[in-house]
């Protein structure tokens, strides 16, 4: 895998971004595109598919199951779905890289397979919480073995599951998917309630491929025993990967960037609410709907930005751009204060100690809470920071370089390629300088 081939980023300061940019595709849509597509009866043309390590991992493992997946060719993929039964036994235990994603919405849905199958992953997946998956889906019946609560996960054969009412403790999209997913292949109704709203992206797939959702307020519900019917996926760009331009315009002079087609569902886009508090000048345009989720073309125009306390509500809504936020944090006037986030700590790597070392590496008064961080604006300097092998950490850190005194190096950006496979060669024709480096 790329994360075993040590590249550093290089990142000369200063400059500014122009320019109308369209970022890949989305990551979690991408998942539920190969997921449901190979579950359902008929073929599924998904197009703007991601082709990065994630969504490639999740590919290989339906690939591995028996599923026939033609591409992924300039984003174009199509699936053979096998039906809710069609699925085989792999051979060997399935490697699902760094992705969270892959690996709980797995283990959802393989829990009512009838065959044993094991998951496994890189150093970061394999010490990463599961408990919050598997705990509910035991109480649905699935029997799991794992490593202290981390994987490897080997899903027993043979599982009956029944459907159960399941409050979830954290706000997690994954955990949510995780059991909808199984509650397909469950006896009754499966009900999870969330504390606050998370991506949808699961529940809008399932009805798009004619299987019953049903969410009454912060309840989400599906009966076992239905079945899905295949259709085409146009996937949007990422707003996870739009951000890291977006953050990049709103802190460098002069900057004038339209990111298109980024998929703006309403679950999604704390980025852009809370830019917008800052001070950001943000505008939408082309508003559109495809294949039940909303895009828009992005603008963002340089405008100065204050420190704000941000609103807890917004947390689950912009949970993986965050980096990048505590980047457009330290370049802001006055002080940023982020509570209500420790969930943050339990990502591809600890964001919040991640960000704060590397923000403190770069001149900047950053100090981290259990649950959040304070960030004081200022004057970034120049040096060299470590993005833990996470693909978000050196993302924020090479935008940083926008507004840096000195060149800016980030150690262990392989793992972009997990989201952001050309991100590099977007970036530089953006008006960054950087560099990619092999160690
Ligand atoms: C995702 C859900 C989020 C997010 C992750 C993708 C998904 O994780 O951070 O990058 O596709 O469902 P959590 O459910 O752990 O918050």
């Amino acid at each position: 895998m790329s994360s075993e081939q040590k590249k550093n980023y290089v990142v000369q300061p200063g400059g500014k971004l122009q320019g109308n940019i369209r970022v890949p595709g989305d990551k979690s849509i991408s998942h539920r595109s190969i997921m449901l597509g190979s579950l359902a009866e008929g073929t599924t043309e998904v197009t703007g598919f991601l082709e990065g390590d994630d969504a490639l991992a999740t590919l290989a493992s339906f690939r591995a199951m028996g599923v026939q997946i033609d591409g992924p060719k300039d984003g174009k993929v199509s699936v053979h779905g096998v039906g809710m039964n069609g699925l085989k036994a792999p051979e060997g235990d399935v490697y699902l890289g760094n992705s969270g994603t892959s690996i709980r919405l797995l283990s959802g849905l393989l829990s009512g397979q009838g065959f044993e199958i094991t998951l496994t992953g890189d150093k970061s997946l394999s010490g990463r919480p599961m408990r919050r998956v598997t705990d509910p889906l035991a109480q649905m019946g699935a029997v799991i073995d794992s490593n202290e609560g981390r994987p490897p996960l080997t899903i027993k054969a043979d599982n009956k599951l029944k459907g159960i009412n399941y409050k979830l403790p954290m706000a997690s999209a994954q955990v949510k998917s995780c059991l909808l997913l199984a509650g397909l292949y469950a006896e009754g109704k499966t009900s999870v309630t969330e504390p606050a709203p998370t991506r949808d992206h699961t529940e809008r797939m399932l009805k798009g491929m004619g299987y019953k959702v049903d969410v009454q307020g912060d309840t989400v519900s599906v009966e076992g025993g239905g079945k899905l019917t295949a259709t085409n996926i146009e996937v949007p760009a990422d707003i996870s990967s739009a951000t890291f331009f977006m953050v990049g315009a709103a802190i460098s002079e002069g900057s004038d960037i339209t990111l298109t087609h980024v998929g703006i569902n309403p679950t999604r886009i704390g980025v852009i609410n809370i830019l917008r508090l800052m001070g950001a000048d943000i505008t939408l345009s082309n508003e559109a709907v495809t294949g039940g989720e909303p895009v828009a073309d992005i603008r963002i125009k340089y405008a100065p930005l204050k420190g704000i306390q941000i609103p807890e509500d917004q947390v689950p809504l912009a949970i993986d751009e965050f980096p990048a936020l505590f980047v457009a944090a330290a370049c802001a006037d006055g002080q940023t204060v982020l509570t209500g986030a420790e969930e943050l700590r339990v990502k591809e790597s600890d964001r919040i100690q991640a960000m704060a070392d590397g923000l403190q590496i770069l001149g900047i008064d950053a100090v981290s809470t259990p649950d959040g961080i304070i960030i004081n604006g200022g004057v970034i300097g120049s040096g060299e920071v470590e993005s833990h092998d996470d693909h978000r950490i050196a993302m924020s850190f090479a935008m940083a370089a926008l507004q840096a005194g000195g060149t800016i190096q980030i150690n262990d950006c392989a793992n972009v390629a997990t989201s952001f496979p050309n991100f590099v060669g977007l970036a530089k024709e953006a008006g960054l300088d950087i560099e990619e480096v092999d160690e």
